[in-house]
């Protein structure tokens, strides 16, 4: 019973959130950033692929950023930024720095690319997180883009290229936050709960952000 109560509370949150998300989208892009599209490469049983592009709400995002203060020096990167929602997200915040993302789903990217090309400080790169040089970007944001061993993957390749400290925060930790755990370099700063946010159910079943440094010295 407790069960169906979550399902029914969760979609009715997320319908009235997605409404809400909608008409900041059109004011901040022109457009929608709601519809959500499937991941291009997933393969569950391996345990490896992207997720698809799911857009997080702005009322989350809101309660994340809250605890990161981006200053004019910081270049923030969303790995994995679909169709665009963080870098919104940013601007309507009036976030002082550089703000980039990276998608490597072609059609969303596109789109991500094509909003955001009226804001000077905001870059879309249509590309795999895989290959790109993380050396510019001193905060990094996931909003769980991998399958944990795709995740792992990116860990160790991060790890092997960064020169200097960067702060990542991750949303919706819960499946593979744990592989940050006890390894060098890494310190976690903050994690969160999230189950209801302005009175509503933010999904089914409650969601977990962390915020996290790392020091490759
Ligand atoms: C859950 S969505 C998050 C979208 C956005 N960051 C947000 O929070 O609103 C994850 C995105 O990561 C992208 N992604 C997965 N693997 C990727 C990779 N290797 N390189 C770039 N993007 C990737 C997916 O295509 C998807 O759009």
């Amino acid at each position: 019973m407790k069960k169906i109560v979550s399902k029914i509370t969760g979609a009715v949150g997320n319908r009235i959130m997605n409404l809400a998300d909608a008409v900041i989208d059109r004011k901040i892009c022109g457009r929608s950033l709601v519809k959500y599209v499937p991941s291009i490469y997933r393969d569950n049983e391996k345990g490896i692929g992207g997720t698809g592009s799911q857009s997080t709400h702005y009322s989350i995002l809101k309660r994340i950023f809250s605890h990161v203060t981006l200053c004019p020096e910081d270049v923030f990167l969303d790995i994995g930024c679909g169709k665009g929602r963080v870098l919104a997200s940013l601007i309507r915040e009036k976030s002082p720095c550089q703000i980039f993302g990276i998608e490597h789903n072609g059609d969303v990217g596109a789109m991500a690319a094509d909003w955001a090309e009226r804001y000077e400080n905001v870059h879309v790169i249509v590309g795999d997180a895989f290959d790109l040089d993380y050396d510019p970007y001193t905060v990094l944001f996931l909003a769980r883009p991998f399958l944990p061993k795709t995740f792992a993957a990116f860990l160790e390749q991060l790890e092997g290229t960064l020169k200097h400290p960067v702060t990542l925060i991750y949303w919706c930790d819960q499946e593979s936050g744990h592989l940050l755990k006890n390894r060098p370099g890494w310190n976690r700063l903050f994690r969160e709960k999230l189950a209801w946010i302005h009175g509503l159910r933010i999904a089914w079943w409650p969601q977990y952000y962390s915020i996290w440094t790392y020091d490759p010295e």
